[in-house]
């Protein structure tokens, strides 16, 4: 038997208006796969040219939410205005008024999933956010389906496209962070204020969510190490390249006997990871579980029908499943008491160091990664940036050692007065 399901989309942007178009285009697609007749009864958006362009009907185009929670025809609200103001307000009345929540939020998600789906729970309705992470890649249902039969040990993932872009272009064409980040500005890629996404916030948001799922307990966005690309220098994208490695910025998310480590931050990998390989604006998440061992998931992290198909594929599952389906987490504000977060992680180091070139410093560079205890792999001098430059660039590579020890011999070196670090980038073997 066919089910009548109604829709409202709030916010007709980018995600919105994909949204609108693939629901509409796709009806009858769904209506024989699926057999449910899917149509969407209400919009609302205050720029009425949006509405116009994408052919809403006069009688969808709500005027406020009140009327589009009054609506019995509304089954499932949609949310895709983003941020935590009006869509925290308009999420929470429509959980509230007991209709089914899709939303494509990540920042909501990540900082009040728990008031959210204590809401949801109440009112006996669903709370999914497929297209908050990674858009396209359909990595919450797999968390919350696919691997469940698994205890995930880590995770790593490409899951910011600015940044991605910004540093493939970095790699392959030796652009400059700034000149790189203008054109993605110009290509509508990186936004006019880029903080969320160049700074890690995003990808931020996006571990604190799926390492949540990946590790079956609540982990706060507080207890993530960030770093962003904004540092970035060419130099060591080129220098990391002639050691085998290519950057990334990296989501990682480690879950052992020592505790969970969540990081995002730029990361040096060797050149054959599968990671490496994702280029521009596409996303990957690659995790590792113990009866799976590695999965890989691969797509567009954002854009209008990649994130349309995260939403629309939410709302398929929400209106073909009478039961269900909530975080397997205690979704608290707050971490629980008995988790224990690593914060002195272990890794390999990248850092490039400004010296004199004459006798006696690299005994001396040495003696201080040996006095913190860090043991080196590698170590090459590289020639002076210009004729004028006294100094020369140093970058040495470091076996596995932790956060506190290598920024104790950064601190030891800024002191010795032979020289100083101009970079410290992380490395995942
Ligand atoms: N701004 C994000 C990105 C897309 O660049 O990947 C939405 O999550």
């Amino acid at each position: 038997m066919v089910k009548k399901v109604g829709v409202a989309i709030l916010g007709l942007g980018v995600v919105g208006g994909g949204t609108y178009q693939t629901l509409v285009e796709h009806h009858d697609f769904y209506l024989k796969t699926q057999q449910v007749d899917i149509s969407v009864e209400k919009v609302l958006d205050l720029n009425l040219e949006r509405l116009k362009a994408l052919g809403v009907p006069q009688e969808c185009i709500a005027k406020n939410i009140e009327e589009v929670l009054a609506d019995p025809n509304v089954d499932i609200v949609v949310e895709t205005i983003g941020g935590i103001g009006v869509a925290k307000t308009f999420v929470t009345a429509a959980l509230r008024a007991a209709k089914t929540v899709v939303t494509s939020n990540k920042e909501l998600i990540c900082k009040f999933s728990h008031e959210l789906e204590k809401i949801a729970k109440h009112n006996h309705c669903g709370l999914y956010y497929e297209a908050s992470c990674v858009g396209g890649v359909p990595i919450i249902r797999t968390l919350l389906d696919g691997v469940q039969a698994n205890h995930i040990q880590s995770m790593m993932g490409i899951v910011n496209g600015t940044t991605n872009y910004i540093l493939t272009k970095m790699t392959y064409e030796g652009a400059d962070y700034a000149e790189v980040l203008k054109e993605a500005q110009k290509l509508g890629y990186a936004e006019a204020n880029p903080t969320a996404d160049v700074d890690g916030y995003d990808s931020m948001y996006k571990l604190s969510i799926l390492s949540s799922m990946a590790f079956h307990t609540k982990i706060p966005y507080t207890k993530i190490f960030r770093e962003g690309i904004s540092t970035v220098n060419v130099k060591d994208i080129a220098y990391g390249r002639e050691f085998g490695y290519t950057l990334k910025l990296l989501a990682i998310g480690k879950n052992s006997d020592k505790g969970i480590e969540v990081r995002v931050h730029p990361t040096f990998i060797p050149t054959n990871h599968p990671l490496a390989s994702v280029n521009d604006s596409f996303n990957a998440v690659y995790m590792t579980g113990d009866a799976v061992d590695d999965v890989m998931l691969y797509g567009r992290g954002a854009g209008a029908l990649p994130t349309a198909s995260a939403v629309v594929s939410d709302v398929i599952y929400a209106a073909t499943h009478s039961d269900i389906k909530y975080s397997t987490f205690k979704n608290n504000a707050t971490a629980e008491s008995n988790v224990k977060f690593v914060s002195d992680f272990a890794s390999a180091y990248y850092i490039r160091l400004a010296v004199e070139d004459k006798a006696g410093v690299l005994a001396k560079v040495t003696g201080i990664f040996g006095k913190c205890g860090i043991s080196i792999v590698q170590i090459t001098q590289k020639n002076a940036e210009s004729a004028e430059d006294e100094r020369v660039p140093l970058v040495v590579i470091t076996h596995k050692t932790t956060e506190n020890a290598a920024k104790n011999a950064v601190s030891k070196i800024n002191a010795s007065g032979i020289g100083s670090v101009e970079a410290v980038i992380r490395v995942e073997q």
